[in-house]
Protein backbone atom coordinates (compact mmCIF):
# COMPACT_ATOMS: atom_id res chain seq x y z
CA UNK A 1 0.00 0.00 0.00
CA UNK A 2 1.42 3.77 -0.46
CA UNK A 3 1.95 5.99 2.19
CA UNK A 4 2.49 9.41 0.66
CA UNK A 5 6.51 10.12 2.73
CA UNK A 6 7.84 12.69 0.80
CA UNK A 7 7.77 15.79 2.77
CA UNK A 8 6.58 18.06 0.47
CA UNK A 9 3.70 16.04 -1.38
CA UNK A 10 2.23 15.57 2.68
CA UNK A 11 1.92 18.79 3.20
CA UNK A 12 0.92 19.84 -0.30
CA UNK A 13 -2.00 17.12 0.60
CA UNK A 14 -2.45 18.39 4.03
CA UNK A 15 -2.54 22.11 2.85
CA UNK A 16 -5.65 21.07 0.17
CA UNK A 17 -7.32 18.67 3.22
CA UNK A 18 -7.32 21.65 5.36
CA UNK A 19 -9.23 23.27 2.81
CA UNK A 20 -11.37 20.80 2.45
CA UNK A 21 -12.34 21.32 5.73
CA UNK A 22 -13.03 24.43 5.62
CA UNK A 23 -15.09 24.25 2.57
CA UNK A 24 -17.19 21.63 4.80
CA UNK A 25 -16.05 18.19 3.61
CA UNK A 26 -15.97 15.27 5.90
CA UNK A 27 -14.39 12.88 3.82
CA UNK A 28 -11.90 12.90 1.36
CA UNK A 29 -10.03 11.03 -1.18
CA UNK A 30 -6.92 10.83 0.36
CA UNK A 31 -4.48 8.58 2.02
CA UNK A 32 -3.51 10.86 4.44
CA UNK A 33 -5.04 11.14 7.76
CA UNK A 34 -5.82 14.48 9.46
CA UNK A 35 -5.10 16.05 12.56
CA UNK A 36 -7.33 15.50 15.26
CA UNK A 37 -7.94 18.81 15.90
CA UNK A 38 -9.24 19.25 12.02
CA UNK A 39 -12.42 17.04 13.08
CA UNK A 40 -12.45 13.66 11.69
CA UNK A 41 -11.67 13.46 8.19
CA UNK A 42 -11.96 9.92 6.42
CA UNK A 43 -10.39 8.35 3.97
CA UNK A 44 -12.08 7.57 0.88
CA UNK A 45 -9.70 5.19 -0.37
CA UNK A 46 -6.40 3.56 -0.16
CA UNK A 47 -4.41 1.65 -2.76
CA UNK A 48 -2.55 -1.55 -2.43
CA UNK A 49 0.81 -0.96 -4.42
CA UNK A 50 2.00 -3.54 -6.87
CA UNK A 51 4.70 -4.42 -4.97
CA UNK A 52 2.87 -5.36 -2.34
CA UNK A 53 0.31 -7.77 -4.41
CA UNK A 54 0.16 -11.44 -3.45
CA UNK A 55 -2.32 -13.17 -0.51
CA UNK A 56 0.08 -12.41 2.42
CA UNK A 57 1.51 -9.29 1.62
CA UNK A 58 -1.65 -7.72 0.31
CA UNK A 59 -2.92 -8.37 3.43
CA UNK A 60 0.68 -7.13 5.83
CA UNK A 61 0.67 -4.19 3.54
CA UNK A 62 -3.28 -3.09 4.23
CA UNK A 63 -2.88 -3.77 8.21
CA UNK A 64 0.03 -1.61 9.05
CA UNK A 65 -1.32 0.73 6.95
CA UNK A 66 -4.62 0.99 8.85
CA UNK A 67 -2.01 0.53 11.97
CA UNK A 68 0.09 3.56 10.95
CA UNK A 69 -2.48 5.90 10.16
CA UNK A 70 -4.30 5.04 12.91
CA UNK A 71 -7.15 3.78 11.67
CA UNK A 72 -10.06 1.18 12.75
CA UNK A 73 -10.75 0.59 9.31
CA UNK A 74 -10.53 1.82 5.82
CA UNK A 75 -13.60 2.94 3.51
CA UNK A 76 -12.23 1.27 0.18
CA UNK A 77 -9.34 -0.56 -0.70
CA UNK A 78 -8.14 -1.06 -4.44
CA UNK A 79 -5.23 -2.94 -6.41
CA UNK A 80 -3.53 0.41 -7.65
CA UNK A 81 -2.51 -1.56 -11.57
CA UNK A 82 -3.35 -4.61 -13.00
CA UNK A 83 0.45 -6.05 -13.11
CA UNK A 84 3.44 -5.75 -11.55
CA UNK A 85 4.74 -6.55 -14.95
CA UNK A 86 4.09 -5.71 -18.79
CA UNK A 87 6.49 -8.69 -20.32
CA UNK A 88 4.92 -11.39 -21.84
CA UNK A 89 6.93 -13.77 -20.09
CA UNK A 90 4.91 -13.01 -17.09
CA UNK A 91 1.27 -12.44 -18.12
CA UNK A 92 0.86 -15.85 -16.23
CA UNK A 93 2.49 -14.41 -13.24
CA UNK A 94 0.31 -11.47 -13.13
CA UNK A 95 -3.09 -13.00 -13.44
CA UNK A 96 -1.99 -14.99 -10.22
CA UNK A 97 -1.00 -11.69 -8.30
CA UNK A 98 -4.44 -10.63 -9.26
CA UNK A 99 -6.24 -13.51 -7.83
CA UNK A 100 -4.23 -13.75 -4.60
CA UNK A 101 -4.69 -10.21 -4.19
CA UNK A 102 -7.98 -9.95 -4.53
CA UNK A 103 -8.72 -12.73 -2.43
CA UNK A 104 -6.42 -11.22 0.18
CA UNK A 105 -8.75 -8.32 -0.23
CA UNK A 106 -12.25 -10.16 0.20
CA UNK A 107 -10.74 -11.63 3.26
CA UNK A 108 -10.04 -8.02 4.86
CA UNK A 109 -13.56 -7.14 3.86
CA UNK A 110 -15.05 -10.06 5.80
CA UNK A 111 -12.55 -9.45 9.05
CA UNK A 112 -14.31 -5.69 8.63
CA UNK A 113 -10.83 -4.28 8.26
CA UNK A 114 -12.04 -2.98 4.97
CA UNK A 115 -15.64 -1.63 4.28
CA UNK A 116 -15.75 -1.63 0.57
CA UNK A 117 -12.94 -3.27 -2.11
CA UNK A 118 -12.90 -1.94 -5.88
CA UNK A 119 -10.60 -2.52 -8.34
CA UNK A 120 -8.08 0.38 -9.92
CA UNK A 121 -6.79 0.60 -13.83
CA UNK A 122 -8.78 -2.79 -14.69
CA UNK A 123 -9.96 -2.78 -18.29
CA UNK A 124 -12.48 -4.91 -19.73
CA UNK A 125 -10.52 -7.82 -19.79
CA UNK A 126 -9.27 -8.11 -16.23
CA UNK A 127 -12.87 -7.73 -15.45
CA UNK A 128 -14.08 -10.20 -16.87
CA UNK A 129 -11.15 -12.42 -15.35
CA UNK A 130 -12.20 -11.28 -11.77
CA UNK A 131 -15.60 -11.82 -12.02
CA UNK A 132 -14.93 -15.61 -12.83
CA UNK A 133 -13.44 -16.19 -9.46
CA UNK A 134 -14.58 -13.16 -7.16
CA UNK A 135 -16.52 -13.99 -4.47
CA UNK A 136 -17.23 -10.67 -3.82
CA UNK A 137 -18.34 -8.48 -6.51
CA UNK A 138 -16.12 -5.04 -6.35
CA UNK A 139 -17.79 -1.80 -5.36
CA UNK A 140 -16.39 0.92 -7.24
CA UNK A 141 -13.65 0.72 -10.04
CA UNK A 142 -11.59 3.35 -10.58
CA UNK A 143 -9.55 4.35 -14.20
CA UNK A 144 -8.70 7.40 -16.21
CA UNK A 145 -12.20 9.37 -17.60
CA UNK A 146 -11.94 12.79 -19.69
CA UNK A 147 -13.69 14.39 -22.20
CA UNK A 148 -10.58 13.01 -24.69
CA UNK A 149 -10.95 9.60 -23.52
CA UNK A 150 -14.52 8.86 -22.12
CA UNK A 151 -13.81 4.71 -21.81
CA UNK A 152 -17.97 4.45 -22.72
CA UNK A 153 -17.58 0.91 -23.26
CA UNK A 154 -16.06 0.04 -19.45
CA UNK A 155 -18.13 3.08 -17.86
CA UNK A 156 -21.43 1.06 -18.87
CA UNK A 157 -19.71 -2.28 -18.45
CA UNK A 158 -19.04 -1.73 -14.56
CA UNK A 159 -22.50 0.48 -14.29
CA UNK A 160 -24.79 -2.27 -15.41
CA UNK A 161 -22.81 -4.61 -13.08
CA UNK A 162 -23.94 -2.44 -10.11
CA UNK A 163 -19.53 -1.06 -9.78
CA UNK A 164 -19.51 2.45 -9.12
CA UNK A 165 -17.11 4.57 -11.41
CA UNK A 166 -14.51 6.86 -10.46
CA UNK A 167 -12.79 8.44 -13.08
CA UNK A 168 -9.00 9.99 -12.38
CA UNK A 169 -7.18 12.37 -14.51
CA UNK A 170 -11.17 13.42 -14.81
CA UNK A 171 -9.95 16.89 -16.10
CA UNK A 172 -6.74 15.64 -18.29
CA UNK A 173 -4.09 14.94 -15.91
CA UNK A 174 -2.14 18.15 -15.94
CA UNK A 175 1.23 16.80 -14.56
CA UNK A 176 1.52 14.01 -16.24
CA UNK A 177 3.93 13.74 -19.51
CA UNK A 178 0.76 13.30 -21.99
CA UNK A 179 -1.61 15.22 -20.01
CA UNK A 180 -4.34 16.93 -21.90
CA UNK A 181 -5.89 19.04 -19.22
CA UNK A 182 -4.26 22.52 -21.02
CA UNK A 183 -5.98 20.99 -24.56
CA UNK A 184 -9.39 20.53 -22.46
CA UNK A 185 -9.59 23.89 -20.32
CA UNK A 186 -8.66 25.74 -23.71
CA UNK A 187 -11.43 24.56 -26.21
CA UNK A 188 -13.56 27.16 -27.48
CA UNK A 189 -16.66 24.78 -27.35
CA UNK A 190 -15.61 24.27 -23.34
CA UNK A 191 -15.24 28.37 -22.73
CA UNK A 192 -18.25 29.21 -24.61
CA UNK A 193 -20.77 26.56 -22.71
CA UNK A 194 -18.64 27.88 -19.75
CA UNK A 195 -20.09 31.14 -20.48
CA UNK A 196 -23.18 30.39 -20.71
CA UNK A 197 -23.55 28.70 -17.61
CA UNK A 198 -21.58 31.45 -15.76
CA UNK A 199 -19.13 28.06 -15.11
CA UNK A 200 -15.45 27.54 -16.00
CA UNK A 201 -14.53 25.04 -18.95
CA UNK A 202 -13.12 22.78 -15.61
CA UNK A 203 -16.50 23.05 -13.76
CA UNK A 204 -18.23 21.78 -17.15
CA UNK A 205 -16.22 19.03 -17.68
CA UNK A 206 -16.72 18.01 -13.88
CA UNK A 207 -20.64 18.16 -14.54
CA UNK A 208 -20.30 16.17 -17.72
CA UNK A 209 -18.71 13.38 -15.23
CA UNK A 210 -21.52 13.82 -12.95
CA UNK A 211 -24.23 13.92 -15.39
CA UNK A 212 -22.73 10.26 -16.84
CA UNK A 213 -23.14 8.97 -13.09
CA UNK A 214 -19.27 8.36 -12.64
CA UNK A 215 -17.62 10.40 -9.82
CA UNK A 216 -14.77 12.88 -11.11
CA UNK A 217 -11.85 12.85 -8.25
CA UNK A 218 -9.90 16.16 -9.34
CA UNK A 219 -7.27 16.88 -7.79
CA UNK A 220 -6.44 20.88 -7.19
CA UNK A 221 -3.78 22.38 -4.80
CA UNK A 222 -5.56 25.82 -4.31
CA UNK A 223 -8.32 26.60 -1.95
CA UNK A 224 -10.10 28.51 -4.90
CA UNK A 225 -9.79 25.56 -7.27
CA UNK A 226 -11.16 22.95 -4.29
CA UNK A 227 -14.02 25.50 -4.27
CA UNK A 228 -14.34 25.89 -8.30
CA UNK A 229 -14.61 22.34 -8.54
CA UNK A 230 -17.39 21.71 -6.01
CA UNK A 231 -19.57 23.98 -7.46
CA UNK A 232 -21.14 22.15 -10.03
CA UNK A 233 -24.29 21.13 -8.48
CA UNK A 234 -26.73 24.06 -8.74
CA UNK A 235 -26.89 23.33 -13.17
CA UNK A 236 -27.50 20.83 -15.43
CA UNK A 237 -26.14 20.21 -19.70
CA UNK A 238 -28.44 19.71 -21.73
CA UNK A 239 -28.50 15.70 -23.30
CA UNK A 240 -27.09 17.50 -26.81
CA UNK A 241 -24.30 19.36 -25.02
CA UNK A 242 -23.43 16.02 -22.96
CA UNK A 243 -23.47 14.10 -26.31
CA UNK A 244 -20.76 16.97 -28.10
CA UNK A 245 -18.64 16.81 -25.38
CA UNK A 246 -18.30 13.35 -25.40
CA UNK A 247 -17.67 13.34 -28.63
CA UNK A 248 -14.45 14.65 -28.04
CA UNK A 249 -13.60 11.02 -27.49
CA UNK A 250 -9.94 10.29 -28.95
CA UNK A 251 -8.92 7.28 -26.52
CA UNK A 252 -6.32 9.09 -25.88
CA UNK A 253 -4.47 8.15 -22.10
CA UNK A 254 -2.77 11.14 -20.14
CA UNK A 255 -1.44 8.17 -17.72
CA UNK A 256 -1.78 4.74 -18.39
CA UNK A 257 -3.54 2.01 -21.01
CA UNK A 258 -3.40 -0.67 -19.13
CA UNK A 259 -4.21 -3.17 -21.98
CA UNK A 260 -0.60 -3.23 -21.76
CA UNK A 261 -0.54 -5.50 -18.35
CA UNK A 262 -1.25 -8.93 -19.88
N1 LIG B 1 -5.55 4.98 -9.73
C1 LIG B 1 -4.62 5.51 -10.47
O1 LIG B 1 -3.83 4.82 -11.12
C2 LIG B 1 -4.50 7.01 -10.58
C3 LIG B 1 -3.69 7.56 -11.58
C4 LIG B 1 -3.60 8.96 -11.69
C5 LIG B 1 -4.31 9.76 -10.81
N2 LIG B 1 -5.08 9.17 -9.84
C6 LIG B 1 -5.82 10.03 -8.88
O2 LIG B 1 -6.64 10.94 -9.58
C7 LIG B 1 -6.53 12.24 -9.01
C8 LIG B 1 -6.63 13.28 -10.08
O3 LIG B 1 -5.91 12.97 -11.25
P1 LIG B 1 -4.73 13.86 -11.87
O4 LIG B 1 -4.07 14.69 -10.83
O5 LIG B 1 -3.88 12.94 -12.70
O6 LIG B 1 -5.45 14.78 -12.94
P2 LIG B 1 -6.60 15.91 -12.94
O7 LIG B 1 -7.35 15.93 -11.67
O8 LIG B 1 -7.32 15.70 -14.22
O9 LIG B 1 -5.74 17.23 -13.13
C9 LIG B 1 -5.06 17.80 -12.07
C10 LIG B 1 -4.56 19.17 -12.57
O10 LIG B 1 -5.67 20.00 -12.84
C11 LIG B 1 -5.49 21.23 -12.18
N3 LIG B 1 -6.82 21.72 -11.77
C12 LIG B 1 -7.60 21.24 -10.81
N4 LIG B 1 -8.76 21.93 -10.74
C13 LIG B 1 -8.67 22.89 -11.70
C14 LIG B 1 -9.54 23.93 -12.12
N5 LIG B 1 -10.74 24.12 -11.55
N6 LIG B 1 -9.13 24.73 -13.15
C15 LIG B 1 -7.93 24.56 -13.73
N7 LIG B 1 -7.06 23.57 -13.37
C16 LIG B 1 -7.43 22.76 -12.37
C17 LIG B 1 -4.60 20.93 -10.99
O11 LIG B 1 -3.88 22.09 -10.66
P3 LIG B 1 -3.34 22.41 -9.19
O12 LIG B 1 -2.92 21.11 -8.55
O13 LIG B 1 -2.22 23.34 -9.45
O14 LIG B 1 -4.46 23.03 -8.44
C18 LIG B 1 -3.70 19.86 -11.56
O15 LIG B 1 -2.62 20.46 -12.29
C19 LIG B 1 -5.16 12.27 -8.33
O16 LIG B 1 -5.25 13.01 -7.14
C20 LIG B 1 -4.82 10.80 -8.07
O17 LIG B 1 -5.00 10.44 -6.72
C21 LIG B 1 -5.21 7.83 -9.72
Amino acid sequence: MHVPTPRRRCSIVLTALAALLALGARRAPAAVHAPAEWGRLEVQWQEVWPANYGYEKAIDSVKESAQKLGLEYIDLVLPHWPGVSTAIEEAEQNALLRKQTWKALESLKKDGLVKQIGISNYNERHLGELLDYAELRPSASQFEIHPFNTREKLVKRCQDLGIRVNGYSPLGGKGNPNQVTDLLLQSPYLEDLGKQYGKTPAQIILRWHLQRDTTPIPKASTKSRLAENFNVFDFQLKEEEMATISSFDRKRFAVLNSEVFL
